[in-house]
């Protein structure tokens, strides 16, 4: 079942029953501004950080759900609705939202008139602006009231929900025409003001909560909507809001359009007032001036279509199924932008208030837009090195307003540090900037302690060398890629964190993942190195390299799979001696990745017990069999009720590790299977049980033990989205940065014929032929460059501006 469809040329997801399983939504803004909204206009906006400058209010685990965002009222001879459904609820005679790139667009009608909100967040604007169309398709002339609404954030997310005893008292506002701001706290220490503007002057306003409802109402009967008469209440402490009422004529076929304007400024101390106890409005004046005309507002909206445009050229396929064509045209680049925007921050499932940016995260949702605003991703590489430690351990997390690593969590989880080479070296790939690795970058913070990016990424190698087990291979710290895989806090308190929870030194529980990944990108280092004048360093990591294949090969090898993990007291985890957990995911899909034991066909015999043990109808589950009960000594994964998130959920961020793991061998067929069950685009049709948006990848679909099996949740941010990105175009459509050039090396399903690629690499243009005459799987028999053939499949960097072809023959 579905609930909307896809709309390829324009690029939108089109909602056409507002009763969606979930709320399905879409995030504003591409720099600092930020809003995210649901297809019934729920939602909320920030600045910069969702914790620290939160702008309006949200509600999570509301009841209904999404109970809670900037609304529209209209009230027409006494029928109150709302042109997004929510959340008067009033039936609607007709409802569509579009959720597009950067802008949601929500019409709704209602006895003739129609009513089309469309938000967006500039280019370089420090506000969301909301275009209101309204058409009367009646016969009859309408006197109507239009009646916006938004709830202030007190800035600090979280204090906002606690902090009541303060709070309660502390709500400031000041209302100059149709502009209302909202000044709580800037008497004191802030410099900060939030505005909600109505470019139509309106008859009335309300920011006092309690006046605007009334004491006994709730989000779908306002009092001042349902008696249509605007209290003009100025909030004094309580709960500041912000509402214009607007009364407007409209003419049997006229159209009318307003502009909203709801955005952020900052006065340099010295200029916060321009009278006492009033505050300076001009910059925020400013900022509405830029768009408070329906022309404006629509020439802001056409430039950052043209910024998608734009950026969205950069990789584009021409394939026979439109729904692999829209996962990576559109929506698969666009989810990758907004993760590298948020981080794990502000979701519907993330409340923007525990988590900053992870450190492994970061690194990893790198790779799947950098190819895109390679400028930005230089700046992320270089902000999140910074909050490395000097002994190459890592803050786990940090917070974007500050750049500082979080305290509360901490580091030592031992993955951290390696993610950083990946990240650095598909940037140099990518660009061809060398000069990033001379870059010099603080550890901690400290700009009194520094070193070169590079030697960061020496750090972060020396880190898993001085950090290895009885097997010779690295100890997991407090967890791995699985931060719910605890083999070192032995946790029987719920009141502590698994992963924080201090109880065993650490020296003895070892991670085959990490050993893989060290192998993986070791080499990538040892590339890094020779290719800037580094052959010592390149040398010894090569032969600390060849000692952890070994290591892995002896002691991570459990017959015809990888272990997982040596516990804390040198037990194997993720073997077929264990009575539940025998095989993992993980190692499975980064050692055949980094072709551990090829000559005795390891990887090869890997992939086929995924393929029998973990692969299920609705993706890869994690591990088998689930976990029944808590097991002390391996933490907060057996956590989990049998099949959900970490005890064998499918974990869409690795099951792409398996998929580029089966191209390595040439399965291009399984490779795509793969892609295909776990593709949101492809299971849009069961998204009655899927439930989460189908333009999106989610973080978990339940496992084959759950009762809810091949239900999604947590959409939107996840590594997932780069994860399969880097599947499918480098290694299934095959089309690969490397320091050389671009190589093409398709894995493809036999059946293919072939496919287009339009590629942008170091400022040329490629368009790539792939034609499959003889159907096979993998290896191209010969590669021209624009006519001529070429010796091997690395295309090699071609003038800037140019436009190239590339024809492959498989
Ligand atoms: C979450 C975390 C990620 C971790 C994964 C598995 O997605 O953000 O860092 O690797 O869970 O535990
Ligand atoms: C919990 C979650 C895991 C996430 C972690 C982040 O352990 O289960 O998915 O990565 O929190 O700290």
């Amino acid at each position: 079942m579905r609930f909307g469809h896809f709309d390829d040329k324009n690029r939108e997801y089109v909602i056409t029953d507002p009763r969606t399983p979930l709320p399905w939504i879409n995030f504003l803004g591409t720099q600092e501004f930020f809003s995210l909204i649901s297809n019934t206009s729920g939602g909320y906006s920030f600045y910069k950080d969702a914790l620290y400058r939160r702008i309006t209010r949200y509600r999570y685990n509301n009841l209904p759900l999404d109970s809670g965002g900037k609304y529209f009222y209209i009230n027409d001879a006494g029928t109150v609705w709302s042109p997004a459904w929510k959340p008067a609820q009033t039936e609607l005679d007709a409802y569509e939202c579009r959720h597009g790139l950067s802008y949601t667009s929500i019409r709704g009608e209602k006895n003739g008139l129609s009513c089309t909100q469309r938000s967006f967040v500039p280019l370089d604007a420090h506000c969301e602006v909301q275009q209101l169309t309204l058409e009367n398709n009646s016969d009859q002339k309408k006197e109507i009231s239009l009646y916006s609404f938004a709830e202030w954030c007190l800035w600090n997310a979280h204090d906002d929900m606690n902090n009541l005893q303060r709070n309660l008292s502390i709500g400031e506002v000041e209302i100059h025409g149709g502009t209302i701001y909202h000044k709580t706290e800037y008497r004191e220490r802030r410099n900060h003001i939030a505005f909600y503007h109505s470019s139509r002057p309106p008859e009335g306003y309300d920011t006092d909560r309690e006046s605007f409802f009334g004491m006994y109402n709730g989000l779908a009967n306002p009092q001042v909507v349902m008696d249509d008469t605007p209290r003009n209440s100025v909030a004094d402490g309580w709960s500041p809001v912000a509402s214009h009422c607007n009364r407007i004529t409209i003419a049997p076929g006229e159209t009318k359009k307003l502009v909203f304007v709801l955005g952020y400024a900052e006065n340099p101390d010295d200029e916060k007032w321009s009278a006492p106890g009033q505050i300076n409005t001009t910059r925020a004046e400013e900022l509405i001036a830029q768009f408070s005309t329906p022309e404006q507002a629509e020439t802001a909206w056409k430039q950052l279509q043209s910024y998608w445009d734009e950026l969205l050229a950069g990789f584009q396929v021409e394939h026979h199924d439109d729904r692999l064509e829209r996962m990576v045209n559109t929506w698969n680049q666009y989810q990758c932008m907004v993760t590298y925007n948020f981080g794990r921050s502000a979701s519907y499932y993330e409340t923007g208030i525990g988590r900053g940016l992870g450190f492994r995260d970061t690194n990893q949702d790198l790779l799947g837009f950098l190819h895109l605003i390679p400028e930005r991703a230089r700046q992320r590489i270089l902000d999140v090195a910074a909050t490395q430690m000097e002994d190459g351990s890592c803050y786990h997390q940090y917070q974007p307003l500050t750049k500082r690593g979080n305290d509360a969590i901490g580091g030592d989880f031992n993955d951290d540090p390696i993610w950083l080479i990946a990240s650095v070296s598909a940037y140099i790939r990518e660009t061809d900037d060398w000069d990033i690795l001379e870059e010099v970058v603080p550890f901690q913070n400290d700009p009194d302690n520094t070193g070169t990016l590079f030697d960061h990424l020496t750090r972060s190698v020396e880190h898993v060398l001085n950090n290895r087990g009885p097997h010779g291979l690295p100890l997991i710290g407090r967890a791995d890629w699985n931060d719910c895989l605890n083999l070192n806090s032995f946790s029987t308190n719920p009141d502590e964190s698994f992963q924080t929870a201090d109880s065993k030194e650490g020296k003895t529980a070892e991670s085959i993942l990490i050993a893989a990944l060290f192998i993986y990108y070791g080499r990538e280092y040892v590339e890094l190195a020779n290719r800037s004048s580094r052959e010592t360093d390149a040398g010894r990591v090569l032969k600390a390299i060849t000692e952890m294949e070994k290591a892995v090969e002896e002691h991570g090898w459990d017959g015809a799979w990888y272990l997982r993990a040596y516990d804390d007291s040198g037990n194997k985890v993720g073997s077929k001696e264990n009575e539940e957990g025998k095989i993992f995911i993980e190692s499975q899909g980064f050692c055949s990745m980094a072709n551990i034991g090829a000559d005795k066909e390891m990887p090869r015999r890997a992939l086929d017990a995924v393929g029998e043990h973990l692969a299920t109808k609705h993706g890869i589950v994690l591990h088998q069999p689930a976990f029944t009960r808590y097991y002390l000594n391996l933490g907060e994964i057996s956590s989990y009720p049998e099949g959900y998130k970490e005890n064998a959920g499918i974990f869409c961020h690795n099951n792409p590790w398996i998929m580029i793991g089966e191209t390595l061998i040439g399965r291009g067929d399984k490779a795509y299977d793969y892609y295909q069950r776990i593709a949101p685009a492809f299971r849009e049709e069961i998204s009655d049980l899927h439930r989460t948006e189908p333009y999106v990848y989610s973080q978990m679909i339940a496992g084959k033990d759950a009762g809810r099996h091949g239900e999604a949740k947590n959409s939107w941010l996840t590594g997932t989205a780069a994860w399969n990105f880097v599947a499918i175009t480098q290694h299934i459509l095959g089309i690969r940065p490397e320091f050389d050039g671009l190589r093409v090396d398709p894995c493809i399903p036999a059946d293919w014929k072939g496919f287009t690629i339009q590629r942008r690499f170091r400022g040329a243009r490629y368009i790539i032929t792939v034609s499959n005459p003889n159907g096979v799987m993998k290896g191209p028999s010969e590669v021209r460059l624009n006519g001529d053939k070429i010796d091997g499949n690395i295309v090699p960097p071609q003038p800037a501006d140019t436009d190239n072809n590339v024809e492959v023959i498989l």
